[in-house]
């Protein structure tokens, strides 16, 4: 096993990632702003196989046509020269205080209109550079306030913008599908689709679902206190897993964006596990790319930069090592089998069975000896121990 990233392992960084300066809201950047075409180098040179990037992260806010073309063929001609590919493009609808309020569901319709234009325009772009996945954060969609929204009509300005977007690119025939990005709260006191879940319910209401999913953020589940891998997985289970960004959280707290596995670790494994392994049973796989969106400290110097994105690699390919080796275990295997993981995917009538037959079995109900069933050990804490010393290398 290496810990050499190479572009087979679809590993991918934001510009905005790597391109972090340091700026919060106490403190002014510690770093200086780094070239995009530099950071197209760095990234292919350290095995990476993408770079992804919001507009306003390569083409300034208020570039002329001009600055806009000059900035796009020096970036062109970097991807050109390394080989990285753009799998993902996504818009800036935050930064801008026109967005203040908002881009889709900002209260002043100018907004709207401005914010759906600038979606569009980036469509265009992203297609250009053969992305695949355009990601939608809506940072500014939210509220301080519940007065301050008229929910169900955001939900329908929402409804009408990623519906708009999805038929502009249906009508265009682009080979991109859309990927909403939930996260509960920061810059928004609440911010609107705040979970995997409400994500998947949202979509199943669009009229263009079919090619709308999610790109789920690691840290923003758990500020949620949410379990990411239950996230990911009932994306996967509902064909949404368009997407993923990797990143570490350590509890219900701002958003920290650290490297991948760098916050809750067994929970970094088991996500490794499903996207590396699958379901125990089988079941649909995620082969997206694997995007690290995390800050590099601002305590870290442009050292600390590349050692981070490093770092965000090889915690993943180490897991991944880990993770074949735990289910390749036969004491796993065993342990598994115990605690009926595998019985689960077992359906519960039998094929054709009708509610009828169940009730007429005797052996479900009349004869079924509840206690004796109550007696059953699951063993679970054996087999999470198991996981544990193979997360652990002990193994
Ligand atoms: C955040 C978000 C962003 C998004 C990005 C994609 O919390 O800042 O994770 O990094 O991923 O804006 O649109
Ligand atoms: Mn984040
Ligand atoms: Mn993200």
């Amino acid at each position: 096993m290496t810990l050499s990233p190479a572009p087979a392992d679809k590993f991918t960084f934001g510009l905005r990632t790597v391109g972090w300066t340091g700026a919060d809201p106490f403190g002014v950047a510690t770093r200086k702003a780094l070239d995009p075409v530099e950071a197209v180098h760095r990234l292919s040179e350290l095995g990476a196989y993408g770079i992804t990037f919001h507009d306003n992260d390569l083409v300034p806010f208020d570039a002329s046509a001009s600055e806009r073309e000059l900035i796009l063929k020096n970036f062109r001609a970097a991807l050109a020269e390394t080989g990285l590919k753009v799998p993902m493009v996504t818009t800036n609808l935050f930064s801008h205080p026109v967005f203040k309020d908002g881009g889709f569901t900002s209260n002043d319709r100018s907004v709207r209109r401005f914010a759906l234009s600038k979606v569009l325009r980036n469509i265009d772009l992203a297609a250009e550079l053969g992305a695949e996945t355009f990601v939608m954060w809506g940072g500014r969609e939210g509220s301080e306030y519940d007065g301050s929204k008229d929910l169900a009509a955001a939900l329908d300005r929402m409804k009408e913008g990623v519906d708009t977007a999805a038929g502009y690119i249906k009508d265009k025939g682009y080979n991109l599908r859309i990927a909403l990005e939930p996260k509960p709260n920061e810059p928004r006191g609440d911010i609107f689709l705040p979970t995997v879940g409400h994500g998947l319910a949202f979509i199943a209401q669009l009229e263009h679902g079919d090619i709308v999913g999610l790109n789920p953020e690691t840290g923003h589940e758990q500020m949620a206190g949410l379990n990411f891998t239950h996230g990911i997985a009932q994306a996967l289970w509902a064909g949404k897993l368009f997407h993923i960004d990797l990143n570490g959280q350590r509890g219900i707290k701002y958003d920290q964006d650290l490297v991948f596995g760098h916050g809750d670790l067994t929970s970094a494994f088991f996500t490794v596990d499903l996207l590396e392994n699958g379901f125990p049973g089988g079941g649909p796989k995620y082969d997206g790319p694997r995007h690290f969106d995390y800050k590099p400290s601002r305590t870290d110097g442009y050292d600390g930069v590349w050692e981070s994105a490093k770092a965000n690699m090889a915690m993943y390919l180490l897991l991944k090592e880990r993770a074949l080796a735990f289910r390749a275990d036969p004491e796993v295997q065993e342990a598994l089998k115990t605690s009926g993981v595998f019985e689960l995917g077992e359906s519960t009538l039998a094929a054709g069975e009708s509610t009828a037959d169940l009730l007429a079995d005797a052996a479900a109900f009349e004869d079924f000896d509840a206690d004796k069933a109550a007696e059953r050990s699951f063993a679970f804490v054996r087999l999470n121990q198991l996981a544990i010393e193979h997360l652990l290398g002990a193994h």
